[in-house]
This record gives C-alpha cells, structure tokens and sequence, in this order.
C-alpha cells in the first residue's frame, strides 16, 4: 500500500501549525520530558485502556500497555495512553451493559478530540469489546483491537472448573445441599487462576472471537491466554503493525463491511457464542453502516452448528482450545461458509490469515461432521417470535434441556428481582418442572441496561427434587458463561408496552423452538382488556447516565445502540482552536 504524506495525518493540525496554538502543543508535550524529535513529524497512536483496579479481567492491560508502546516506537510513532471506563463485569451494579454506549461515545470523543492518528484498543472483559469497537467504527480512523485474553485454565478436586459456568452450576449444588459452605469458600480461590477474562466461551471470548474473525484484531489474538508470554508480544506486534496502519489510512471503513460481519456470524455460530453477541453485533453492524438482523443470525444458526467443545455448551476451556490451533484452526475447518475475502487489519484476508491454520486436538476443536451439538439438537442463537415476543427474542437452544425445546406449562410471574428472590425458595411455592419462570421489567428502559437476570434461579425444593433446567423467559439478558432453557431479549421489553406485561400467573405459555414460536395462550379479547389496564411502572431516572440510556436507548431487538449515535454520519472534526 502506498505511503500517506505526514501532511496528511490529523494530529499534524495540532503539531505541525506554525502559530501559537502549534507552539503550545509542542511546548506542553515536551513539559512531559520529551524531546522534539521524539513525537515531531510521527504518527500518534492512542492506546486506549480499559484497565482498572475494579477490573479483575482487565488487571494486566497497565502492563500490555506498555508493550504496544515498545511496538510504536520500534515503528516510529508516538504512543500516548488513555484511559478510558472499564465496564469490568463483576464489580458494576446494575450491569455494564447500562455503561457500553458510555464506553463507545467516550472512545469517540478520546479520538475524536485529541491530536490521534489511530488507535489500540485495550479491552477484553464483555461490554469492552463492542464499547470500544462501536466508538472506534464510528470515529473511523486506522484501529487494532488488542483482547486482553482468556485467564488459564482451573481446577477443583480434579474437576475443570470454568469462570461464571461453575459458580453457577456450584451454586445450585450448594442450594441443593450437595455441596457444603466449606466447599463454596474453597471454589472461591480456584476458579479464577490467572489474570484475564472469563476462560469458559462466555461473552468475553465470545466477542473477541467474533472481532477477530471480522478483521479487527490481528489474526488468532483473541485465543492466547491472557498470562501466556505470546500475550505481551502480540500487544507489542499491536503497537507495530497500528503505525503502518497510519501511513496506509488502512480504517475500519476501508475493509469492514457486510463479509466482515458473515465472518464473524459464522465464528458465532461454531463457538456456541453467548446470546449477548446478537445484541451488540447488530450495533457494531448500524455503526458500519451494515444491515444485519435477528434473522440473519438465525439463518447463519441453522447452518453452522457449534463445532468448539467449550463451555458452557462443551467441556473445555480456553486454555485447551489455544493449545488446539484456537481460533485460525476452528476457521479453518469451516472455510465453506466463510467469505475468504474479508479484509483484516494485517492488510490480508481471512482467507489468506488462515491459510496455514492446523489443529492440534479434534476432540476440542470439532468439524462440522461431528459437532458437540448437531443442528438438529439445537443451535447457538433460536430466534422466536409470537404473541410474547412480536419484535423477537432468542436463546442459546444448544445450551438448553433437549426435552423443553417443545413445552407448554403454567406461567410464574415476577415483576422485579427482588420480588422474585423473596419467593423463589419458598417451600410453599405452587411450582413444578413445567412451571414457565418469568422476570420481566429487566429490559433496556425498565432496568434499565438490560442486566443478565435473565438465567432465573431454579426454585430450592426443585433442586432438591434433583431439577437443573426448566423453561425460563426474561426481557434481560443472560450471562455467556450460563446455560439452560432462558429465553432472552424479549421485544418489545414489558416496561415500554410489550405484551410479556400482558402475562398473568397461571396463563400456559407455549414454546416451541423448532417452529420458532412463544404463546402465551390468552385470547385476543382478554389481552385487549388487560392492555387498556396497563400502566409503566419503570422508575424514570431523571438525571444520571441511566436517564440519558433510558430516553435514548433502542430495544434489543436493534442492538440497544442510542438513536443519536446508531446512524453512521461523518464525524465532526474539532476546529483548530
Ligand atoms: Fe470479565 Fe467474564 S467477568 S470476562
């Protein structure tokens, strides 16, 4: 590719005007202890970090920061550090999701503001990865996702352990009595071995996975484990490979369209990705200025069935799918639906990054003739629509009680968490293994942020019964790292008018996964009734994050973006004063 003027980078307008404004640009960098020839004439580089000492997976980035500066410099630019909002999933209350659009305008204003040419992206940890990717795509300037990697892999008493997939599943064995409280202290110190994001294919790998096939890390970087010294070297090839990115103007706009995002659906799709991916693809996607729909993904579900035995649809970790050939192996054994010609931020494409790829373990990394799940057993992403769900909702059909898939039961209906935790384990509670759970008032408004309720415990006196799974509808989300019969996303959310706020206790809700429906089996004339009694009952925020989120936030169903921000347009640059 040919070689841009300096001229012709932006954060010339800051350093290179011979006028007073120039002169304290240059000044203020060398009060830092810089010397002239340190940053004149070279392109910027941000690196922008989402570490934070409330953000376990993000607890290393400090230290891969300062490799992606080795690798500036060794190109010949000037790498200047940014922190930006962590969204570290474990610690943020209500939900992180409530925080990604903060994430992305945050990126875009860092960019957009500041004397940048392009840019690293430190992030990893769920809602960092579209955050951070949605501000950069809309900002459009030369950008390398550097993911913080997966932690290693862990054990309890010769048991794989997976993060958030065995806190879940301990969880039920403690409430069931299976497991003492002395046990539950000792998992507490296990599960979690290394510094990284979660090592089961939850929505931390699941997003990183995706970005990667789509072009946007360098090839196979979403796989090395977070505490592997290849972690530190990719950074540092970051740091380098972003400068030639400069000079070549090589910006998402430039290669990441509609070959991209069928890319990074078919990845989906074989990873048995987290439910999470279908709402923050569908932003990424209306950032580009790519159509992609619900529908879309259902499609690429019914073709590709999940290949990668990870949890929590599998039984291994990413560690163990690294050590397999990770990501470039399992792309390799499903070229045929892959569109080779996608271009990635090395300047080649997927076609040629994968070229080379083996598989080291095909009991980890399966092909499509002998999946974990084959298709007629259940997909990544079901799409269902109906009465309960008009603008859709989906679940992890993979992850899911075969047996449930077709289910008719009696509804059980909580209109808040905490209504629901004050009852759950009543021993009294009018509950079978058919009985349909229900949470709603958990959407993008009613929430607000969409929080991951929506793998709704098992009532105590089931699980001693021996129950793991039953049907389970939520218009929240759900954790990448769990599994089970929840139904997610459901849109229209009960809080701006869906029918799901139309369901009463008692009413059968019918599933049927095959035929991609969701009932609730009241008839016309009584929902009309009980609509014209509906009321909001969401507290509206009136200042705050969240009332901006709540006025301004799109349903589930087109990717909880912001209408002001979900339209690609071009970006304002700042004026020279
Ligand atoms: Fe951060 Fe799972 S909690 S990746």
């Amino acid at each position: 590719m040919t070689r841009r003027p300096i001229g012709e980078l932006r954060s010339q307008r800051w350093f290179a005007s011979d006028d007073m404004r120039g002169f304290a640009h240059r000044q203020r960098t060398q009060q830092m202890g810089l010397r002239r020839e340190e940053f004149l004439g070279k392109p910027v580089v941000a690196i922008i970090n989402t570490w934070s000492d409330l953000s376990p997976c993000h607890s290393h980035l400090r230290d891969r920061a300062e490799a992606v500066k080795r690798g500036v410099w060794q190109a010949g630019g000037y790498p200047v550090e940014l922190p930006a909002l962590s969204v570290g999933e474990v610690m943020v209350k209500p939900t992180t999701m409530l925080y990604r659009n903060f994430l992305a305008m945050e990126v875009e204003e860092l960019l957009r503001s500041h004397p940048i040419d392009g840019a690293v992206l430190l992030g990893g940890c769920d809602k960092s990865t579209p955050g951070l990717l949605m501000g950069a795509i809309s900002m459009d300037i030369p950008v390398i996702y550097c993911p913080a990697g997966p932690m290693s892999s862990g054990q309890w008493r010769g048991q794989k352990t997976g993060a958030g997939t065995h806190t879940k599943k301990y969880w039920d064995e403690l409430r069931a009595g299976n497991i003492t409280q002395g046990d539950w202290v000792d998992l507490e110190s296990r599960m979690t071995r290394s510094i990284g994001t979660c090592n089961t294919m939850g929505t931390a790998s699941t997003m990183t996975s995706i970005v990667d096939a789509m072009g946007l890390t360098l090839p196979g970087a979403s796989s090395i484990p977070a505490a592997d010294s290849g972690h530190p070297r990719m950074a540092s090839l970051c740091g380098e490979r972003i400068v030639e990115m400069i000079w070549e103007d090589w910006k998402p706009s430039r290669f990441l369209d509609a070959k991209s995002f069928r890319n990074g659906l078919v990845t989906y799709m074989a990873l048995g990705g987290s439910t999470n991916a279908a709402v923050h693809l569908i932003a990424m996607a209306r950032r580009a200025n790519v159509d992609l729909t619900l529908d879309d993904m259902s499609d690429m579900a019914g073709r590709v069935p999940v290949c990668a035995n990870l949890f929590p649809s599998g039984e291994y970790l990413m560690e163990d799918f690294y050590f397999a050939g990770g990501l470039l192996a399992l792309l390799k054994k499903l070229e045929r639906h892959l569109d080779r010609d996608g271009m990635t931020v090395n300047g080649k494409s997927l076609g040629e990054n994968i070229a080379g790829a083996e598989c080291w373990n095909d009991e980890v990394i399966r092909g499509e003739d002998n999946p974990i799940v084959p298709l007629s057993r259940g997909k990544t992403l079901a799409l269902l629509r109906g009465n309960l769900a008009p603008n859709g909702a989906v679940m992890k059909s993979s992850a899911a009680n075969p047996k449930f898939l077709k289910h008719v039961g009696p509804a059980l209906v909580f209109d808040n968490p905490a209504e629901m935790n004050r009852t759950i384990d009543d021993p009294g509670l009018d509950v079978t293994e058919d009985t349909v759970i229900v949470l709603r008032n958990a959407g993008p408004v009613g929430a607000p942020g969409m929080p991951e309720w929506g793998n709704l415990p098992i009532p105590k006196k089931l699980l001693k019964q021996g129950v793991r799974d039953m049907v389970r509808i939520c218009d929240g989300r759900m954790s990448g790292t769990h599994y089970g019969t929840c139904i997610l996303h459901v849109a229209p959310e009960a809080a701006v008018g869906g029918p799901l706020g139309l369901l009463r206790t008692g009413d059968l809700v019918e599933l049927d996964v095959e035929a991609g429906r969701l009932d609730m089996k009241v008839d016309e004339a009584e929902l009309q009734r009980r609509r014209a009694e509906w009321k909001p009952t969401a507290h509206v925020y009136g200042r705050s994050f969240a009332a901006l989120y709540q006025r301004h936030v799109s349903q589930a169903d087109q990717g909880c973006d912001f209408d002001f921000l979900s339209a690609p347009g071009p970006v304002v640059e700042p004026s020279i004063f």
